[in-house]
Protein backbone atom coordinates (compact mmCIF):
# COMPACT_ATOMS: atom_id res chain seq x y z
CA UNK A 1 0.00 0.00 0.00
CA UNK A 2 1.76 2.96 -0.96
CA UNK A 3 0.96 6.42 0.40
CA UNK A 4 1.94 9.56 -1.20
CA UNK A 5 1.88 12.22 1.57
CA UNK A 6 2.04 16.22 1.52
CA UNK A 7 2.86 18.57 4.28
CA UNK A 8 2.88 22.38 3.90
CA UNK A 9 2.60 23.45 7.32
CA UNK A 10 5.04 25.96 7.77
CA UNK A 11 8.00 26.63 5.67
CA UNK A 12 8.62 22.91 3.86
CA UNK A 13 7.17 22.20 0.91
CA UNK A 14 7.80 18.28 1.25
CA UNK A 15 6.16 15.37 -0.75
CA UNK A 16 6.70 11.58 0.33
CA UNK A 17 6.07 8.17 -0.95
CA UNK A 18 5.79 5.47 2.25
CA UNK A 19 4.74 1.86 2.44
CA UNK A 20 3.86 1.42 5.64
CA UNK A 21 6.92 2.43 7.81
CA UNK A 22 9.08 2.71 5.02
CA UNK A 23 9.99 5.87 3.06
CA UNK A 24 10.75 5.04 -0.50
CA UNK A 25 11.42 8.90 -0.75
CA UNK A 26 11.25 12.07 1.08
CA UNK A 27 11.50 15.32 -0.53
CA UNK A 28 12.06 18.56 1.52
CA UNK A 29 12.02 21.66 -0.41
CA UNK A 30 13.11 24.31 2.69
CA UNK A 31 12.53 27.94 1.94
CA UNK A 32 14.54 29.14 5.58
CA UNK A 33 16.57 31.27 3.14
CA UNK A 34 13.64 33.60 2.17
CA UNK A 35 12.44 33.55 5.12
CA UNK A 36 16.09 34.06 7.18
CA UNK A 37 15.79 38.07 6.46
CA UNK A 38 12.70 38.60 8.13
CA UNK A 39 13.92 36.44 11.41
CA UNK A 40 11.03 34.30 10.92
CA UNK A 41 8.64 32.55 8.91
CA UNK A 42 6.00 35.08 7.07
CA UNK A 43 2.94 33.30 6.01
CA UNK A 44 2.17 34.70 2.86
CA UNK A 45 5.86 34.13 1.46
CA UNK A 46 5.68 30.49 2.61
CA UNK A 47 2.14 30.69 0.84
CA UNK A 48 3.59 31.71 -2.38
CA UNK A 49 6.59 29.64 -2.20
CA UNK A 50 4.38 26.42 -1.52
CA UNK A 51 2.86 27.39 -4.88
CA UNK A 52 5.19 27.85 -6.48
CA UNK A 53 7.29 24.46 -5.64
CA UNK A 54 4.41 21.90 -4.97
CA UNK A 55 4.27 20.44 -8.54
CA UNK A 56 7.96 19.95 -8.61
CA UNK A 57 8.00 18.29 -5.00
CA UNK A 58 4.99 16.13 -6.03
CA UNK A 59 7.10 14.89 -9.17
CA UNK A 60 10.73 14.66 -7.75
CA UNK A 61 8.70 12.24 -4.93
CA UNK A 62 7.55 10.28 -7.17
CA UNK A 63 10.17 9.84 -9.50
CA UNK A 64 12.95 9.01 -6.33
CA UNK A 65 9.94 6.65 -5.08
CA UNK A 66 10.43 5.39 -9.04
CA UNK A 67 6.52 5.07 -9.34
CA UNK A 68 3.95 6.65 -11.30
CA UNK A 69 1.43 9.03 -9.92
CA UNK A 70 -1.16 5.91 -10.74
CA UNK A 71 0.55 3.50 -8.49
CA UNK A 72 -0.47 5.27 -5.39
CA UNK A 73 -2.99 3.57 -2.99
CA UNK A 74 -4.00 6.69 -1.05
CA UNK A 75 -2.99 10.52 -0.58
CA UNK A 76 -2.10 11.73 3.44
CA UNK A 77 -2.14 15.33 3.74
CA UNK A 78 -1.73 17.64 6.46
CA UNK A 79 -4.69 19.39 7.56
CA UNK A 80 -3.12 21.36 10.71
CA UNK A 81 -2.12 22.80 13.41
CA UNK A 82 0.30 24.94 11.38
CA UNK A 83 -0.24 28.35 8.64
CA UNK A 84 -3.10 28.90 7.83
CA UNK A 85 -2.57 29.82 3.88
CA UNK A 86 0.09 27.52 3.69
CA UNK A 87 -1.96 24.60 5.06
CA UNK A 88 -4.64 25.26 2.44
CA UNK A 89 -1.93 24.72 -0.50
CA UNK A 90 -1.12 21.40 0.52
CA UNK A 91 -4.66 20.10 0.98
CA UNK A 92 -5.95 21.75 -2.47
CA UNK A 93 -2.91 19.64 -3.75
CA UNK A 94 -4.06 16.27 -2.31
CA UNK A 95 -7.53 16.75 -3.32
CA UNK A 96 -6.92 17.65 -6.42
CA UNK A 97 -4.53 14.11 -6.95
CA UNK A 98 -6.83 12.16 -5.09
CA UNK A 99 -9.65 13.27 -7.57
CA UNK A 100 -7.13 12.40 -10.70
CA UNK A 101 -6.19 8.70 -9.37
CA UNK A 102 -9.40 8.41 -7.40
CA UNK A 103 -7.53 7.12 -4.09
CA UNK A 104 -8.66 7.74 -1.17
CA UNK A 105 -7.62 10.78 1.17
CA UNK A 106 -6.64 10.93 4.71
CA UNK A 107 -6.08 13.94 6.96
CA UNK A 108 -3.03 13.65 9.26
CA UNK A 109 -2.50 15.68 12.56
CA UNK A 110 1.22 17.42 12.09
CA UNK A 111 2.15 16.63 15.54
CA UNK A 112 0.65 13.14 14.90
CA UNK A 113 3.44 13.13 12.03
CA UNK A 114 6.18 13.82 14.54
CA UNK A 115 5.12 11.20 16.91
CA UNK A 116 5.34 8.31 13.27
CA UNK A 117 8.85 9.99 12.48
CA UNK A 118 10.14 7.58 15.35
CA UNK A 119 8.79 4.59 13.05
CA UNK A 120 10.06 5.57 9.67
CA UNK A 121 12.72 4.24 8.05
CA UNK A 122 15.01 4.45 5.36
CA UNK A 123 15.57 1.30 2.89
CA UNK A 124 18.49 0.51 5.09
CA UNK A 125 16.05 0.68 8.34
CA UNK A 126 14.21 -1.78 10.45
CA UNK A 127 10.63 -1.66 9.15
CA UNK A 128 9.78 -3.76 12.27
CA UNK A 129 10.44 -1.52 15.08
CA UNK A 130 7.46 -0.88 17.34
CA UNK A 131 6.15 1.02 20.30
CA UNK A 132 4.74 -0.80 23.39
CA UNK A 133 1.92 0.61 24.50
CA UNK A 134 1.05 3.00 26.77
CA UNK A 135 4.18 4.97 25.34
CA UNK A 136 4.68 8.27 26.45
CA UNK A 137 5.58 10.99 23.90
CA UNK A 138 7.61 14.57 24.18
CA UNK A 139 7.31 16.61 21.16
CA UNK A 140 8.87 19.64 20.77
CA UNK A 141 8.20 21.71 17.61
CA UNK A 142 8.58 25.45 17.19
CA UNK A 143 4.96 25.99 17.54
CA UNK A 144 4.29 22.89 20.28
CA UNK A 145 5.49 21.70 23.41
CA UNK A 146 3.27 18.66 24.37
CA UNK A 147 3.77 15.40 26.64
CA UNK A 148 1.35 12.92 25.13
CA UNK A 149 -0.13 9.63 26.03
CA UNK A 150 -0.14 7.21 23.55
CA UNK A 151 -2.38 3.91 24.52
CA UNK A 152 -2.91 2.90 21.13
CA UNK A 153 -2.32 3.87 17.19
CA UNK A 154 -4.19 7.09 17.38
CA UNK A 155 -5.02 7.47 20.65
CA UNK A 156 -3.68 10.48 22.38
CA UNK A 157 -4.35 12.23 25.71
CA UNK A 158 -2.26 15.47 26.38
CA UNK A 159 -0.88 15.01 29.52
CA UNK A 160 0.73 18.57 29.75
CA UNK A 161 1.39 21.38 27.22
CA UNK A 162 3.06 24.81 26.80
CA UNK A 163 0.79 27.35 28.72
CA UNK A 164 2.76 30.07 26.35
CA UNK A 165 5.53 29.96 23.73
CA UNK A 166 6.95 26.12 22.43
CA UNK A 167 10.31 25.55 23.20
CA UNK A 168 11.31 25.74 19.44
CA UNK A 169 10.21 29.07 19.65
CA UNK A 170 11.78 30.30 22.99
CA UNK A 171 15.21 29.18 20.55
CA UNK A 172 13.91 31.04 18.10
CA UNK A 173 13.34 34.14 20.02
CA UNK A 174 16.25 33.91 22.50
CA UNK A 175 18.58 33.82 19.09
CA UNK A 176 16.74 36.92 17.40
CA UNK A 177 17.59 38.79 21.11
CA UNK A 178 21.25 37.80 20.32
CA UNK A 179 21.31 38.49 17.23
CA UNK A 180 22.12 35.29 15.76
CA UNK A 181 19.98 34.40 12.73
CA UNK A 182 16.94 31.85 11.83
CA UNK A 183 16.19 29.50 13.26
CA UNK A 184 17.78 29.47 16.09
CA UNK A 185 17.42 26.08 17.58
CA UNK A 186 20.96 25.15 15.51
CA UNK A 187 22.66 28.11 16.23
CA UNK A 188 22.02 28.21 20.02
CA UNK A 189 22.69 24.59 20.47
CA UNK A 190 26.39 25.10 18.31
CA UNK A 191 27.51 28.12 20.91
CA UNK A 192 25.79 26.69 23.78
CA UNK A 193 28.57 23.63 23.63
CA UNK A 194 31.40 26.87 23.98
CA UNK A 195 29.69 28.49 26.44
CA UNK A 196 29.51 27.80 30.18
CA UNK A 197 26.05 26.72 31.29
CA UNK A 198 26.87 27.59 34.62
CA UNK A 199 27.76 31.31 34.04
CA UNK A 200 24.27 32.74 34.38
CA UNK A 201 21.92 30.55 36.11
CA UNK A 202 18.20 30.94 34.74
CA UNK A 203 14.66 29.75 36.27
CA UNK A 204 14.20 26.70 35.18
CA UNK A 205 10.30 26.79 34.12
CA UNK A 206 7.61 25.90 36.03
CA UNK A 207 9.63 23.40 38.01
CA UNK A 208 8.51 24.71 41.36
CA UNK A 209 5.06 23.51 41.21
CA UNK A 210 4.12 19.78 40.35
CA UNK A 211 2.19 20.69 36.98
CA UNK A 212 3.19 18.67 34.40
CA UNK A 213 2.92 22.21 31.68
CA UNK A 214 5.30 24.13 30.50
CA UNK A 215 6.02 27.88 30.29
CA UNK A 216 8.67 29.24 28.33
CA UNK A 217 8.02 33.11 28.57
CA UNK A 218 9.19 33.87 31.73
CA UNK A 219 13.27 32.18 30.70
CA UNK A 220 12.65 34.02 27.31
CA UNK A 221 12.41 37.35 29.32
CA UNK A 222 15.29 36.19 31.56
CA UNK A 223 17.56 35.95 28.79
CA UNK A 224 16.46 39.74 27.31
CA UNK A 225 16.87 41.72 30.90
CA UNK A 226 20.41 39.68 30.73
CA UNK A 227 21.64 41.09 27.16
CA UNK A 228 19.62 44.57 28.18
CA UNK A 229 22.25 44.66 31.32
CA UNK A 230 25.52 43.09 29.56
CA UNK A 231 25.30 43.00 26.26
CA UNK A 232 25.45 47.26 25.34
CA UNK A 233 28.45 47.45 27.75
CA UNK A 234 31.91 48.57 26.06
CA UNK A 235 33.05 45.14 25.44
CA UNK A 236 36.01 44.09 23.00
CA UNK A 237 34.66 41.53 20.38
CA UNK A 238 36.13 38.34 21.90
CA UNK A 239 34.34 39.22 25.60
CA UNK A 240 31.06 39.94 23.53
CA UNK A 241 31.20 36.87 21.84
CA UNK A 242 32.02 34.86 25.11
CA UNK A 243 29.21 36.41 26.77
CA UNK A 244 26.54 35.24 24.36
CA UNK A 245 27.83 31.70 24.12
CA UNK A 246 27.45 31.85 28.00
CA UNK A 247 23.78 33.12 27.79
CA UNK A 248 23.00 30.53 24.86
CA UNK A 249 24.57 28.00 27.18
CA UNK A 250 22.76 28.84 30.44
CA UNK A 251 19.29 29.45 28.26
CA UNK A 252 20.21 25.78 26.61
CA UNK A 253 20.88 24.32 30.18
CA UNK A 254 17.41 26.12 31.79
CA UNK A 255 15.12 25.13 29.24
CA UNK A 256 16.25 21.38 28.83
CA UNK A 257 16.31 20.74 32.31
CA UNK A 258 12.54 22.06 32.10
CA UNK A 259 11.54 19.33 29.68
CA UNK A 260 13.06 16.48 31.39
CA UNK A 261 11.47 17.39 34.85
CA UNK A 262 8.25 17.78 33.34
CA UNK A 263 8.46 14.42 31.19
CA UNK A 264 9.75 13.20 35.12
CA UNK A 265 6.51 14.13 36.81
CA UNK A 266 4.39 12.92 33.92
CA UNK A 267 6.38 9.60 34.70
CA UNK A 268 5.80 9.81 38.16
CA UNK A 269 1.99 10.43 37.85
CA UNK A 270 1.58 7.48 35.13
CA UNK A 271 3.40 5.02 36.81
CA UNK A 272 0.49 2.46 37.20
CA UNK A 273 0.47 2.61 33.57
CA UNK A 274 3.60 1.01 33.62
CA UNK A 275 4.98 2.64 30.79
CA UNK A 276 8.43 1.40 29.39
CA UNK A 277 8.70 3.38 26.04
CA UNK A 278 9.39 6.92 25.47
CA UNK A 279 9.66 9.17 22.32
CA UNK A 280 10.49 12.20 21.54
CA UNK A 281 10.31 14.11 18.16
CA UNK A 282 10.02 17.42 16.71
CA UNK A 283 12.21 20.06 15.28
CA UNK A 284 13.52 21.12 18.84
CA UNK A 285 14.58 16.67 18.98
CA UNK A 286 17.40 17.35 17.14
CA UNK A 287 19.24 18.79 19.94
CA UNK A 288 22.19 16.26 20.98
CA UNK A 289 22.33 18.03 24.35
CA UNK A 290 18.57 17.37 25.05
CA UNK A 291 18.91 14.10 23.58
CA UNK A 292 21.86 13.29 25.73
CA UNK A 293 20.25 14.01 29.33
CA UNK A 294 17.13 12.51 27.91
CA UNK A 295 19.35 9.32 27.78
CA UNK A 296 21.32 10.11 30.70
CA UNK A 297 17.85 10.68 33.00
CA UNK A 298 15.56 7.93 31.41
CA UNK A 299 17.94 5.53 29.38
CA UNK A 300 18.52 2.79 31.81
CA UNK A 301 14.64 2.56 32.58
CA UNK A 302 13.06 3.02 29.41
CA UNK A 303 13.12 2.43 25.92
CA UNK A 304 13.89 5.60 24.18
CA UNK A 305 12.72 6.42 20.68
CA UNK A 306 13.73 9.02 18.34
CA UNK A 307 13.42 10.22 14.75
CA UNK A 308 15.13 7.92 12.96
CA UNK A 309 17.22 9.39 10.76
CA UNK A 310 18.43 13.93 10.38
CA UNK A 311 15.49 14.37 7.91
CA UNK A 312 12.95 13.41 10.04
CA UNK A 313 13.72 15.87 13.03
CA UNK A 314 12.39 18.79 11.00
CA UNK A 315 9.05 18.81 9.13
CA UNK A 316 9.12 16.79 6.23
CA UNK A 317 6.18 14.75 4.50
CA UNK A 318 7.47 10.40 5.20
CA UNK A 319 6.17 11.27 8.61
CA UNK A 320 2.61 12.09 7.47
CA UNK A 321 2.88 9.30 4.94
CA UNK A 322 3.91 6.97 7.95
CA UNK A 323 1.39 8.04 10.52
CA UNK A 324 -1.22 7.53 7.40
CA UNK A 325 -1.25 4.07 6.73
CA UNK A 326 -2.49 3.44 10.77
CA UNK A 327 -5.49 5.17 9.14
CA UNK A 328 -5.26 3.44 6.26
CA UNK A 329 -6.04 0.33 7.49
CA UNK A 330 -8.73 1.50 9.37
CA UNK A 331 -9.89 2.96 6.27
CA UNK A 332 -10.32 6.04 8.28
CA UNK A 333 -10.53 8.49 5.02
CA UNK A 334 -11.35 12.12 4.57
CA UNK A 335 -14.39 13.64 3.28
CA UNK A 336 -13.19 15.24 0.06
CA UNK A 337 -15.87 17.52 -0.22
CA UNK A 338 -15.42 18.63 4.01
CA UNK A 339 -11.71 18.36 3.84
CA UNK A 340 -10.48 22.06 5.59
CA UNK A 341 -7.37 23.35 7.06
CA UNK A 342 -7.42 23.45 10.68
CA UNK A 343 -4.33 25.65 11.64
CA UNK A 344 -5.39 25.34 15.59
CA UNK A 345 -6.03 21.59 15.62
CA UNK A 346 -4.63 19.66 18.48
CA UNK A 347 -4.10 16.11 18.99
O1 LIG B 1 9.16 20.52 14.00
P1 LIG B 1 9.76 21.71 13.36
O2 LIG B 1 10.73 21.52 12.23
O3 LIG B 1 8.64 22.67 12.84
C1 LIG B 1 7.44 22.88 13.55
O4 LIG B 1 6.52 22.05 13.41
O5 LIG B 1 7.44 23.87 14.32
O6 LIG B 1 10.47 22.54 14.52
C2 LIG B 1 11.13 23.74 14.26
C3 LIG B 1 11.74 24.24 15.55
C4 LIG B 1 12.35 25.65 15.41
O7 LIG B 1 11.88 26.44 16.47
C5 LIG B 1 13.84 25.39 15.53
O8 LIG B 1 14.57 26.47 16.09
C6 LIG B 1 13.88 24.17 16.42
O9 LIG B 1 12.81 23.37 15.97
N1 LIG B 1 15.14 23.42 16.29
C7 LIG B 1 16.00 23.23 17.32
C8 LIG B 1 17.12 22.52 16.77
N2 LIG B 1 16.88 22.30 15.46
C9 LIG B 1 15.66 22.85 15.17
N3 LIG B 1 15.94 23.59 18.60
C10 LIG B 1 16.99 23.28 19.39
N4 LIG B 1 18.09 22.64 18.95
C11 LIG B 1 18.20 22.23 17.66
N5 LIG B 1 19.29 21.59 17.24
ZN1 LIG C 1 6.73 20.27 12.84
Amino acid sequence: MKILAIDTSCDETSVAVTEESRILSNKVSSQIEFHKKWGGVVPSIARTMHNENIDFVVKEALKAAKIKIEDIDAVAVTQGPGLAIALEVGIRKAKEISEQVHKPLIAINHMEGHIYSTLAQNKSGNPHIKYKFPMLALLVSGGHTEIVLMREHGMYQIIGRTLDDAVGEAYDKVARMLELGYPGGPIIEKLAKEGDGEAYPMPIPMTKTRSTDFSYSGLKTSVLYLTQKIIHKDLNKDQKKKIIADVAASFQKAAIASLVRKTEIALEDLKDEHIEDILLAGGVSANLALRKEFRKIFGKRYRLHYPTSKKLYGDNAAMIGVAAYYHLIKKDFADKNNLERLPNLSL
